[in-house]
């Protein structure tokens, strides 16, 4: 019987919930008779590593346990790419596979595609072509080198596509759609039936606004983030945010989001509680079932997060972008998505708007933005 060598590698959150989806195609692949058997082996470069950002993942998706995982831990940008870097060189070269398989556009995206190129094993990019065309994003400087050095280059969208002609790559770029949206169609009824979170926070649906922060641009600028926590408090509406470990730590640096136990020594404290309507419930990063719950009984959803924007869309919710610029604009195009960056009033103002349209989308947006939900097997299709 002839096998395919696969070389997953992940690192972060959102790169487990899409290689869940891959890896359970694989796994579908193989049950069935075909003179081929693919055989993946997965690499977790331990960027994420507390276990609300990898094991609970790992475990509740079934995604197979990783052979290697390379304990990179986190670091500055050079420090934690180096060290993937060179830890991986070691791994590809003892297993050589035929493919590297690679997601996003994390730290570890670029070392994982760094690594193998240099060994000349073809890498596939998950999640190709995307674009925020703001160069001070790290994730931007990923994907652009991830997608130059690719040989096979599976997008998400047909803007995606587009993007990558306009850079003069079209050789090996397919649009498979996303593999996120495989990963909601397969957990949204496990969701529904599992998890306990409405019950554990005592929410009613359609009661609360969801929101997540942790992009770079926002956790590290402390204006950014204080104009976002202004919002909040002028939002009067409970707002449940788990947070991100970055933005705890910025969070509690900050004294942010602190007044629901007021400090009466912090004078910041007791000047931000004058106007203060409510305030955010901050809990613990969340399993996937208990974020796709959380998503599907919000109101609406408040995010920088590119995976939640997505999410936010197929669970029929308005979703408010905080953050300058999208890679998902057809959700904007489509009326699903407004992008505010982290100016206080126009935060307020598109909850105000969305509020006013009854928290509904547009009743004649496309539903068909990213795929059939079969983006996984497309893939194989294409790595076989
Ligand atoms: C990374 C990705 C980002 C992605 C996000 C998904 C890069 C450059 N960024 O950002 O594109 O959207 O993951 O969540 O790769 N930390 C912990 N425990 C953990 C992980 C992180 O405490 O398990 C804390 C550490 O203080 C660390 C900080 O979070 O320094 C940032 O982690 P890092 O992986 O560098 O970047 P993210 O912000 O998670
Ligand atoms: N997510 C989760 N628990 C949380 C926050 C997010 O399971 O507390 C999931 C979310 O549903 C989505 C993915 O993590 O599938 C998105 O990851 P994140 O926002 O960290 O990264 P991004 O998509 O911005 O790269």
């Amino acid at each position: 019987m002839n096998g395919i060598k696969i070389i997953t590698i992940v690192g972060a959150r959102p790169q487990f919930v899409k290689a869940a989806a891959v890896s359970r195609a694989v796994a579908e692949f193989n049950r069935k008779e075909t003179p081929i058997t693919l055989n993946e082996r997965i690499v977790h470069t331990g960027q994420h590593y507390d276990e609300n950002m990898s094991k609970v993942f790992f475990d509740q998706l079934h995604i197979p346990r990783p052979d290697v995982n390379l304990k990179v831990g986190s670091g500055p940008h050079g420090r934690q790419t180096g060290a993937i870097l060179e830890k991986l060189e070691t791994v590809l070269t003892e297993t050589k596979p035929d493919w590297v398989l690679i997601y996003g556009d994390t730290n570890s995206t670029l070392a994982g595609v760094l690594a193998a190129v240099k060994l000349h094993i073809p890498v596939a990019h998950v999640e190709a072509g995307l674009r925020s065309y703001n160069r001070r994003m790290p994730e931007e400087i990923n994907r652009i080198v991830a997608d130059r050095l690719s040989t096979l280059l599976l997008c998400p969208t047909p803007t995606a596509v587009s993007n990558l002609a306009e850079e003069g790559i079209t050789e090996g770029v397919h649009n498979v759609g996303d593999v996120m949206y495989d990963s909601v169609l397969f957990n949204a009824e496990l969701a529904r039936k599992k998890s306990d979170i409405m019950q554990t926070l005592k929410l009613q649906p359609n009661s609360y606004y969801l929101a997540t922060i942790h992009r770079a641009e926002n956790t590290d600028d402390p204006d950014r983030l204080n104009s976002i926590a202004q919002a909040f408090e002028q939002i009067d509406m409970p707002i449940i945010l788990p947070m991100h470990p970055r933005t705890r730590g910025k969070i509690g640096d900050a004294n942010l989001f602190l007044p629901s136990q007021p400090s009466r020594t912090h004078p910041r404290h007791r000047h931000q509680s004058k106007n203060r309507l409510a305030s955010p419930i901050l809990i613990e990063p969340v399993t996937y079932l208990d974020m796709l719950t959380l998503e599907a009984n919000a109101r609406i959803i408040l995010t920088d997060s590119g995976g939640v924007q997505k999410e936010a869309y197929w669970f029929e919710k308005p979703c408010v972008t905080l953050r300058d610029e999208t890679e998902w604009v057809e959700l904007v195009q489509a009326g699903c998505n407004r992008v505010v960056g982290a100016d206080t009033q126009k935060i307020v103002e598109a909850v105000d708007e969305f509020e006013q349209a009854g928290c509904l989308l547009p009743a004649n947006r496309p539903t068909d933005l990213y795929g059939d939900g079969h983006s996984a097997e497309k893939i194989i299709a294409l790595l076989k």
